[in-house]
């Protein structure tokens, strides 16, 4: 006899991952960023609505050079492929024969310091596989309601009356702490900010844009 069957799929992947690196390289890269600022005062020009309070570097952060810089930009690619192989382990399995290997490419990256309540509020980055954070600078008192960042579920359905539908496909969001050294990896059609920090430290934080290539 057929069975019934009810299939829970798609499901959202966030990895958090820990750099141990992070006290060697932080203070030469809040360094580096400071010169940066000094050079580009302006920082960022373009209809980025979704900032507030806060200083944007150009989209091409990965072309600078900097000895720290690439030790994080090389962190962050080594997390991206861990997320790329972890969810697409399946498939990759059944490669395995041909021994296939992975060119992890940084389309965008970028860095911000926040000013005190500064904030980004809700947007997707589109074009590429996997996006970031990663936290160089925040203080001890960051919280979930202080400097964290968050990501919106992607389907909301409201019908209040409608107990079958509406509990399990509505709800919070997801909110992750900001900690130094920490990087949060997510998929691109995800929609995500960052609350405001208050506290005495300016909150700074790299990102990127990456997509993955089976190369062989
Ligand atoms: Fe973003």
């Amino acid at each position: 006899m057929v069975k019934n069957q009810i299939y829970s799929l798609w499901p959202i992947y966030i990895g958090e991952f820990y750099n141990p690196e992070h006290q060697e390289i932080k203070d030469d890269l809040i360094k580096f960023f400071k010169e940066y600022e000094k050079k580009n005062p302006k920082g960022r020009d373009g209809e980025n609505k979704e900032n507030y309070n806060l200083y944007e570097s150009n989209y091409d952060l990965h072309h600078e050079k900097n000895d720290s810089l690439s030790k994080l930009l090389s962190f962050i690619a080594k997390s991206f492929l861990s997320m790329s192989n972890s969810t697409n382990k399946k498939f990759i399995d059944r490669l395995k024969n041909t021994k296939p290997s992975f060119d992890v490419r940084i389309n965008n990256s970028w860095f911000i310091r926040y000013n005190k309540s500064g904030s980004v509020l809700p947007h997707d980055h589109g074009r590429c596989s996997w996006c970031c954070v990663y936290y160089v600078q925040i203080g001890k008192d960051a919280s979930n309601d202080n400097g964290s960042t968050y990501f919106l579920r992607p389907y909301q359905r409201k019908s209040p009356e409608d107990f079958g539908g509406s509990l399990y496909s509505s709800g919070g969001n997801a909110v992750f702490k900001a900690e130094e050294g920490k990087l949060l990896v997510w998929p691109n059609f995800i929609v995500h900010g960052s609350n405001p920090y208050e506290g005495e430290k300016n909150r700074i934080i790299v990102s990127a844009n990456a997509s993955v290539h089976l190369s062989k």
